[in-house]
């Protein structure tokens, strides 16, 4: 008969994880790389996670699905004890942080999705008219070539 404690018998297996989040066992490591999630090692070196582990990888896949980097993400979990439960509160005020970020790309969208509308059914992709080729290009407007080389 095994001798295990509850907190060995808690902690989970890279594939665990990975079954029960719907990631890779490689984005784990990616993840851990980042420090966005941590593990343990048990006596075989072999990495092992707590619970708590499945509710990070999830912020992770919502974070990523709606564009927040993964710095962001980083930044946001660097100011949480470590081995910390996140309570629905603290994921409320964390969601709410990045409700910002997702406005502004939403605004980024809808203004390209905008100047699209001109392109449609054009092909043009002129240089001095598109607003999709070389958008802002402000160099471009005092002229052709290598503008920042020349200026030195
Ligand atoms: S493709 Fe012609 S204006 Fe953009």
């Amino acid at each position: 008969m095994q001798n295990k404690s509850p907190r060995i018998k808690a902690l989970l297996t890279p594939g665990e994880v990975a079954r029960r989040s719907g990631v890779a066992v490689s984005a784990l490591h990616f993840y851990e790389t980042k420090g966005l999630i941590k593990s343990t090692r048990n006596s075989g070196n072999q990495r092992r996670y707590t619970r708590d582990v499945l509710r990070y990888v999830a912020i992770i896949k919502i974070a990523q699905r709606i564009g927040i980097p993964l710095a962001t993400i980083g930044d946001a979990f660097s100011v949480l004890p470590e081995g910390h439960r996140l309570t629905p509160a603290e994921w409320k005020q964390l969601s709410s942080g990045w409700r910002e970020e997702l406005d502004h790309r939403i605004k980024t969208l809808e203004a390209l999705r905008d100047e699209l509308d001109g392109c449609i059914g054009c092909g043009c992709l002129s240089r001095s008219d598109c607003p999709l080729r070389n958008p802002g290009d402000k160099l471009g407007e005092q002229g052709s070539g290598a503008r920042l080389l020349e200026d030195k």
